[in-house]
């Protein structure tokens, strides 16, 4: 940013008292706004294109220390009763409680103790090894769907592959059968969407529920009759005596669900974006497949699915860069902007899958909530893009990238990702 843009720039550092709108350009291109903001100052107020105001801090170090500070609480749900709005509720804050009640018990909205006593029962499983042991399946699956779609020209992504790969693997993963999938899905696109009106609203609440409903019986059922999957095991009493309630039980399945599918197909399309958009970067890759590790990394640095960033609750003041943010805040720590922070990343608009360092970024969290399952994403995402670069010389995009429609949420990606093969 120039002298002169600084002098213009309508956020002068620290102005606290300013809200920023976030709005519907917002959804279709974060970046210039969310720069705007990070180079005048760390810590800003913004209104988000949903409508709620929340702090947000933008730069790297300040966000990696946010990070780490236990005053900022992942339970987010100690704040609801003083922000509601009196009775009759309208649905969409009736949607805010019946995800605080279905998720409220999963370790990521918890802080410790009871975090880590939820972590600890669980990440034996997506253990670095185990999730390897799983390249086969995913790699299966993977082809299976693109030998659905031999003999077409053109596709579209989103539809045929990025929302399909991450739900059959959670619902393998948890032992869900394939007919009930669907159930899943709906469950898990509810949850990341908006809701736009009133009507959505209800139909989310109609998903959460019946996803509910189907993983308590799925607890019975596993309890009776335990088979080899991960959650006939968290059924189970561990070793030390320690065994999950039925709501938690209920979270920890929301929980991977929702932390699991729409992030991971939302990175699997962003992926495939990035390289096609930048055809010296698609060279280097198709030159050298090894480089598919790091175009991951870079991908969810330059374009990750988490934006602007992760919700934390202020339990006190805390002063942060100059600015207090009072006790009883809701807090965005804005990964998406550290990420692109030129404090840290050289260059940071462009798209570089040899930038050294990647696995710096921020996409994954960090610290005691630092994704679990950012292995098993990694690994879906390096199987999608190597057997789609693999598969199809000629692999193009069918639009322009800036025809390309972005969702509105709190997870980003592209809607649709109509591609040509021939
Ligand atoms: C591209 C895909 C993914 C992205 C961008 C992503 C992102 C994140 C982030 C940023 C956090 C930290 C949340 C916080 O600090 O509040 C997190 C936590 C978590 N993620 Fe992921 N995730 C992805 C895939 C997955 C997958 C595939 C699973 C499992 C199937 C998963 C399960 C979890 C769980 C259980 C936590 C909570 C960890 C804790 O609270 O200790 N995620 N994820």
């Amino acid at each position: 940013m120039s002298e002169a843009d600084r002098a213009s720039c309508p956020y002068p550092a620290g102005a606290a008292e300013t809200v920023h709108q976030l709005d519907a350009d917002f959804t279709q291109n974060p970046f210039p706004e969310l720069e705007r903001l990070l180079e005048a100052g760390p810590v800003h107020r913004v209104r988000l294109p949903n409508g709620v105001e929340r702090w947000l801090i933008t730069r790297y170090d300040e966000v990696m220390a946010a990070l780490a500070d236990p005053r900022l609480s992942n339970e987010l749900g100690r704040g609801l009763q003083q922000v509601l709005p009196p009775e009759p509720l309208p649905p969409r804050w009736q949607v805010t409680l019946r995800t605080s009640k279905l998720l409220g018990r999963a370790m990521a909205n918890l802080d410790p103790p009871d975090h880590d006593r939820l972590r600890k029962l669980v990440v034996r499983a997506f253990s670095a090894k185990r999730i390897e042991g799983m390249r086969p399946r995913i790699q299966e699956i993977t082809d299976e769907l693109f030998d659905a779609l031999d003999g077409r020209a053109e596709f579209d992504l989103v539809e045929a592959v990025s929302n399909q790969l991450p739900i059959t693997v959670i619902c393998e993963l948890l032992g869900v059968s394939a007919a009930d999938a669907d159930l899943f899905r709906t469950a898990a696109s509810v949850l990341g969407g908006m809701q736009a009106d009133d009507e959505a609203a209800r139909r989310t609440i109609e998903a959460l529920d019946a996803f509910d409903t189907y993983v308590r019986g799925l607890v019975v059922a596993r309890r009776a009759a335990p088979g080899p999957d991960l959650f006939s095991e968290l059924t189970k009493v561990s070793a030390d005596g320690q065994s999950l309630t039925d709501d938690e039980l209920v979270s920890m399945a929301g929980l991977l669900l929702f932390g699991g599918y729409e992030t991971s197909a939302q990175l699997i399309s962003s992926a495939v974006l990035s390289l096609l958009r930048e055809p010296e970067q698609l060279a280097l890759v198709r030159a050298d497949p090894a480089l598919l590790p790091d175009v991951v990394d870079e991908v969810m640095r330059h374009e990750g699915p988490v934006n602007p960033g992760l919700n934390r609750y202020a339990l006190e003041d805390i002063e942060i860069g100059g600015v207090t943010i009072p006790q009883g805040s809701y807090v965005v720590l804005g990964v998406a902007t550290a990420n692109r922070d030129p404090r840290h990343w050289p260059d940071p608009d462009r798209f570089d899958v040899t930038r050294a360092a990647t696995a710096k970024q921020l996409g994954f969290g960090y610290g005691l909530h630092y994704c679990i399952g950012a292995r098993l994403a990694q690994l879906e995402v390096e199987i999608t893009l190597g057997t789609a670069l693999r598969r199809y010389p000629k692999l193009r995009l069918a639009v322009p990238a800036d025809q390309l429609s972005w969702r509105a949420g709190s997870v980003r990606g592209v809607r649709e990702l109509p591609l040509r093969v021939d």
